[in-house]
């Protein structure tokens, strides 16, 4: 992976290649172009390449964003020199051939979630990641209120760990919603569940810190069959799921359920995962990202009760010091560009601020997502050594 080394500056510099102009392409264009003004990183990103297809947007996305060249070609960033990290904001099912391509060409890369379509995908991509940095986007760990959480759990605040509870929970999909490549198996490859339910099995499984053993039943429903075409009168099949709801088993005996749905009206992005331990529990939800609930439950009866943290003071609570004074909120973006400063961070030789997943890390997520697609089709358990 090519770091350009400047002797006047000192710093390293890294030529960033990304692929996809839409929602995620703006969310991480924001994050590569900000992360500098916010974080000192040992390595300084330049915003060198931009590809998508849409050749009538993408000239006019170059310029609002500060990117040096576009293309509507992506295979153009294997050889391009210039740049070091290829960065994948692509439908899932692109995922596998343009992560294999960037890695067999010397670059690092940074991929979207869930790490591809399929476990198959996923396996190629992990295999081909054995010698070269990868990164997956779950920027919801770098939610400050999660690094606190993390933290907690590693210093014994929270002990045992007996239950963890997460829903994943939006309202968008609906009869109206015209049949976008979220809703075709062969593009998505699932629909709520690699969507939503793969950001808090991450979440469940970066806090606990270990590994979830065995799904002990699952339930996939399609409620909505029929879709309108984008831009079109005519109709089409969506074959993905339009909700999942799972329960599991970790290493360590705690019990879990997962839910996420896209029906779930009067829910509008409500990520939220609880953890309840032998010394107290944790709670979160993104639609109140700032805040930590924690409840400990050693302290004496008459005053004890949940505690409202929010997680903005610097020095205290991850990235926090590296944005506003005190209790002035963060936001979703914000996620992306602390992720962008771990990222450079942890190419530059230094530790990042809380671990980083990289494809073998998003790959053991997979593993848990396939296991509850079998686990619903099959209508039984599945032990996890069954989905290699
Ligand atoms: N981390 C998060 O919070 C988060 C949120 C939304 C989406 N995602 C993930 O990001 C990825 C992209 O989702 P999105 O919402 O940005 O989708 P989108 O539909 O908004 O944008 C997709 C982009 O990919 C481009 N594209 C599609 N097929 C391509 C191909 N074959 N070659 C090159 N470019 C292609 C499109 O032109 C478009 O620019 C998905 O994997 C999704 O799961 C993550």
């Amino acid at each position: 992976m090519p770091l350009r080394r400047s002797r006047a500056r000192r710093s390293a510099t890294l030529g960033i290649g990304l692929i996809g102009q839409r929602f995620m392409g703006r969310a991480h264009s924001n994050a590569w172009s900000q992360v500098t003004k916010f974080f000192d990183v040992p390595v300084t990103p330049t915003l060198e390449v931009i590809a998508a297809r849409d050749e009538a947007s993408i000239r006019g996305f170059a310029r609002r964003w500060g990117w040096n060249r576009w293309t509507t070609r992506w295979q153009d960033l294997a050889q391009d020199p210039a740049v070091g990290l290829v960065d994948i904001g692509t439908p899932n099912d692109v995922h596998r051939d343009q992560a294999i391509a960037m890695l067999e060409a010397g670059k690092a890369v940074a991929c979207e979630k869930p790490l591809a379509a399929t476990l198959d995908d996923a396996r190629a991509m992990r295999a081909a990641a054995r010698r070269r940095p990868t990164f997956v986007w779950f920027n919801y760990r770098r939610c400050p209120a999660i690094g606190l959480a993390y933290r907690l759990m590693r210093e014994g605040e929270i002990g045992r760990v007996y239950h963890v509870r997460a829903h994943y929970l939006q309202s968008w999909g609906g009869p109206e919603t015209p049949l976008l490549w979220r809703f075709r198996k062969r593009t998505a490859g699932s629909g709520a569940h690699g969507d939503l339910n793969a950001h808090i099995v991450d979440l469940a499984r970066f806090l606990v810190g270990q590994e979830i053993v065995e799904i002990q039943g699952a339930v996939a429903r399609t409620f909505i069959t029929e879709r309108t075409l984008p831009g079109s009168r005519r109709r089409g099949r969506s074959n993905v799921d339009d909700a999942v709801l799972f329960l599991a088993t970790f290493a360590g005996g705690a019990l879990a359920s997962f839910e996420a749905s896209r029906l779930a009206r009067g829910h509008l992005n409500d990520n939220a995962i609880e953890i309840d331990g032998e010394r107290g529990s944790l709670r979160f939800g993104l639609e109140d990202m700032n805040l930590l609930w924690y409840f400990d439950a050693r302290l004496p009866r008459r005053t004890a009760g949940w505690r409202r943290i929010v997680c903005t003071a610097p020095e205290v609570h991850p990235y926090a010091g590296n944005w506003w004074p005190e209790a002035h909120l963060l936001g979703y973006e914000h996620t992306f560009t602390n992720e962008a400063a771990d990222i450079l961070r942890a190419l530059g030789g230094r530790r990042p601020e809380l671990p980083l997943p990289d494809f073998e890390d998003a790959y053991q997520t997979q593993r848990v997502l396939e296991a509850a697609m079998v686990s619903a089709r099959e209508r039984t358990a599945i032990s996890l050594r069954e989905i290699r």
